[in-house]
C-alpha cells in the first residue's frame, strides 16, 4: 500500500469529487436497502389480505371491495419500487461521474507529471533505461493505478457504507437468519481473491507472451529485406508459429481458470440462498417471522453478493497498483545530477578552454577522455580529428552538458561552463548530432526546431542554403513542408546530416559544434558546406569533428586525438611540418581520394 500515499496529494487535489462520490455512495444505497424492505412489505401484505380474503370468501361486496384495495397497494409499491431503482440509476450515474472522472483527471496529470520529469532527467538515465521500460511506466503502469483511482476506490467505498448499512439492519429484523445467510459471503470473497489472483498471473504472461509476439513481428517486418534477400521466410513462419502457439497455450489455462469464476460465484450465492430459505422456512413455521422476511433476506444477500465479490477483486486490483505504483516511484525519484551552480545567465562570447579533462564512462568505465587541453579564442575554428572511439563524441557531450567531466573543467569566457544555466548554454550552442535525429513533421519544423513556435521561413530559407540543402528540399513536390519520418519522404543520409546542420545555424548560435556531420557527404559539398559555414561562423566560435582531414584544413586550429589523449596541435601547415599522424593521415586520405578519382 505504501507506494499509493504518493497519490494522496491528487487525492487532496480532487477532493471535492472525493467527497461527492461517498455522499452519492451512501444515497445510492438507500436506494437498494428500502426496495428489499418494501418487497418484504408487499409479501407480507399480499400473504395477509389473502388470508383475510379466504375468511370472508362468501360475501360478494367484501371480495370486491378488499380486491380493489388490495390491486390499489400493489400498484403504489411497485411504482415505489419503479421510483427507487430509477433514482439509485441515478446516483450510480454521479458515483461515476465524480470518482471514475476524477481517476482519469488524476491519470492525466500522473501522466504529465512522469512526462515532465522524464524530460529533466540526464541522458545517463535514457542509457540505463529501456525505452520500453520508459513507455511500459508512462501508460500500462499509470493505467493499473488509475484502476486503483477509479473503479478499486469506488467499490471499497461502496464496500464501507453498503455492509455497515445492510448488515446493521439485517441484525436489527433478524441476527440468526442474518447469520446463517451471511455465512458463505467471507468464502466467496476469499475465493475470489486467489481467483482473481491466478487470473491476473495468466493475464500478465499473457501479456508478455504477446509483447514478445509483436516484437517479433515488428522486427521481421522491418527486416524483411534482409529476410528474403537470404531466403529466410519459411524460417521465420515457423518461428512467428512457435510463438503464437506459446500465447495461444497460455490464453488457453487463462480461460480455464476464468470459467471457474462464475460458477464459484453462483454455487456460493445458492448456498447462500437455500440457508435462508431453510433458516427463514423454520421460523416461520414456528411464527417467529412471516414470509416477506424470507424474500427480503434472499433480496439482501443478493445485495451483498457484489459488494462482496468486489473486495476479492478491489484487494488484488491494490496490490497490482501498488506494484506498479513502486516502479513509477522509482522513476520519479530518480534525480537530475547534471545541474548549474550558479545559474549563470548571459551572451556567450565564445572563449572556450579545456584545462585536464578526463571523462570516464560511468555505465561502462571507459576512460574517453585523459586529461585533455585546449584553448579556442572566441571567433575562432578548431577541428578536432582522430580515429573512431578516440574520443571526439565525448569533448562535443562535456561541452553540451550531457555528462559533467570526471576531472578537469571547462570555462566559457573564464567561468566555469558549470556556472551557466544549462538551458541559457544550450541555447548559444547550434549543436549537430553524430547520429543524426529528425521528427517525423516537416521539413520547416525540423529546421525551425530550437526556435520555438514562432516560425520565421526566411531564416529557415537561408539556414538550409548555408547548409547547402535549399536545392534539394525545392525539388521535393511539397518543399518545406514535405514531411519526414515513418509515412513520410526519407532522405538521403548526406541530406539528413545537411538539415541537421541547417537545424543547429537557423538559431545564429554563438558556438557551432559540428560533431562529424559531414561523414556522408561527398568531397565536393564537404566543401561547399564549409565555406558557406565559414561565412557565417565569421566572429563566432566553431568546433569541427571528424575522421576526415579534409574537413580540418580550414580550421585555425586542429588537434589529434588518439585513445582520449591530444596527441598533436597546430594549424593545417604545422602539423603538416611536423610528418605526425595527422601528416599521415592527410597522405592516406588524399592518396584515397585521388584513387577514386
Ligand atoms: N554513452 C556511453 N557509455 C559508455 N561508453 C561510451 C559511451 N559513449 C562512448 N563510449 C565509449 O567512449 C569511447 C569514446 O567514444 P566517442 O564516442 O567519444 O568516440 P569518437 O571519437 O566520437 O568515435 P567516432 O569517430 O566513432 O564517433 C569509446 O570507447 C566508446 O565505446
Ligand atoms: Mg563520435
Amino acid at each position: 500500500m505504501k507506494p499509493l500515499w504518493r497519490l494522496n496529494k491528487y487525492l487532496y487535489k480532487y477532493k471535492l469529487y472525493l467527497f461527492l462520490g461517498v455522499v452519492f455512495t451512501f444515497i445510492s444505497n438507500f436506494f437498494v436497502i428500502i426496495p428489499a424492505r418494501l418487497v418484504g412489505i408487499a409479501i407480507d401484505y399480499v400473504v395477509e389480505s389473502f388470508s383475510y380474503y379466504q375468511v370472508f370468501d362468501d360475501g360478494e361486496v367484501v371480495q370486491e371491495a378488499s380486491r380493489s384495495e388490495f390491486l390499489k397497494y400493489i400498484l403504489i409499491f411497485g411504482l415505489l419500487m419503479l421510483a427507487m431503482a430509477l433514482l439509485r440509476g441515478l446516483f450510480l450515474f454521479l458515483i461515476r461521474q465524480t470518482i471514475i472522472a476524477m481517476s482519469r483527471l488524476i491519470e492525466y496529470d500522473l501522466k504529465n507529471e512522469i512526462y515532465a520529469h522524464y524530460q529533466t532527467l540526464p541522458l545517463a538515465f535514457f542509457r540505463q533505461n529501456s525505452t520500453g521500460d520508459l513507455m511500459a511506466r508512462i501508460t500500462e503502469d499509470v493505467s493499473k493505478v488509475r484502476m486503483y483511482l477509479g473503479p478499486a476506490l469506488m467499490y471499497g467505498i461502496n464496500l464501507i457504507i453498503l455492509f455497515p448499512m445492510v448488515i446493521g439492519y439485517m441484525f436489527t429484523v433478524n441476527v440468526p437468519l442474518t447469520l446463517y445467510s451471511l455465512l458463505p459471503l467471507p468464502v466467496l470473497s476469499v475465493s475470489i481473491y486467489l481467483v482473481n489472483n491466478m487470473i491476473n498471473k495468466r493475464s500478465e504472461k499473457i501479456q508478455r507472451s504477446l509483447s514478445g509476439l509483436s516484437t517479433f513481428v515488428q522486427e521481421a517486418f522491418s527486416g524483411i529485406r534482409v529476410i528474403k534477400s537470404f531466403v529466410r521466410e519459411k524460417d521465420s513462419a515457423n518461428q512467428f508459429q512457435k510463438a503464437s502457439e506459446d500465447y495461444k497455450e497460455k490464453s488457453i489455462s487463462l480461460t480455464k481458470v476464468q470459467s471457474l469464476f462464475f460458477p464459484l460465484i453462483m454455487a456460493l450465492i445458492g448456498l447462500s440462498t437455500i440457508l435462508t430459505v431453510y433458516v427463514g422456512g423454520i421460523q416461520v413455521i414456528e411464527g417467529a417471522i412471516g414470509y416477506g422476511v424470507i424474500a427480503e433476506f434472499i433480496l439482501y444477500v443478493n445485495i451483498l453478493t457484489w459488494p462482496v465479490t468486489s473486495l476479492g477483486w478491489v484487494t488484488s486490483i491494490v496490490q497490482r497498483a501498488a506494484a506498479s505504483q513502486s516502479r513509477i516511484n522509482e522513476f520519479l525519484d530518480e534525480k537530475n545530477d547534471i545541474l548549474s551552480t550558479e545559474h549563470l545567465e548571459k551572451e556567450i562570447n565564445g572563449h572556450i578552454e579545456v584545462q585536464n579533462l578526463s571523462f570516464v564512462y560511468p555505465d561502462s568505465g571507459i576512460r574517453a577522455l585523459d586529461k585533455v587541453s585546449f584553448e579556442i579564442k572566441a571567433g575562432k575554428s578548431l577541428a578536432i580529428i582522430g580515429t573512431t572511439g578516440s574520443g571526439k563524441s565525448t569533448i562535443a557531450n562535456l561541452l553540451m552538458r550531457t555528462y559533467d567531466a570526471t576531472e578537469g573543467r571547462i570555462l566559457l569566457d573564464d567561468h566555469d561552463i558549470r556556472s551557466y544555466d544549462i538551458a541559457n548554454l544550450r541555447e548559444q550552442i547550434g549543436y549537430v548530432p553524430q547520429d543524426v535525429f529528425l521528427f517525423s513533421d516537416s521539413i520547416a519544423n525540423n529546421i525551425g526546431f530550437g526556435m520555438g513556435k514562432s516560425l520565421d521561413m526566411a531564416q529557415i530559407e537561408q539556414a538550409a542554403k548555408d547548409a547547402d540543402v535549399y536545392n534539394n528540399i525545392i525539388e521535393f513536390p511539397q518543399g518545406f513542408e514535405t514531411r519526414l519520418g515513418e509515412r513520410g519522404m526519407t532522405l538521403s543520409g548526406g541530406q539528413k546530416q545537411r538539415v541537421s546542420i541547417a537545424r543547429a545555424i537557423v538559431k545564429s548560435p554563438k558556438i557551432l559544434l559540428l560533431d562529424d556531420c559531414l561523414s556522408a557527404v561527398d568531397t565536393k559539398t564537404e566543401n561547399a558546406i564549409l565555406n558557406a559555414l565559414e561565412k557565417i561562423m565569421k566572429d563566432r566560435t566553431s568546433i569541427i569533428i571528424s575522421h576526415r582531414v579534409s574537413s580540418a584544413k580550414l580550421a585555425d586550429q586542429i588537434i589529434v586525438l588518439d585513445d582520449g589523449a591530444v596527441i598533436e596541435k597546430g594549424n593545417h601547415a604545422e602539423l603538416m611540418a611536423i610528418k605526425g599522424a595527422y601528416a599521415s593521415l592527410y597522405e592516406k586520405q588524399t592518396q584515397q581520394a585521388g584513387e577514386v578519382d
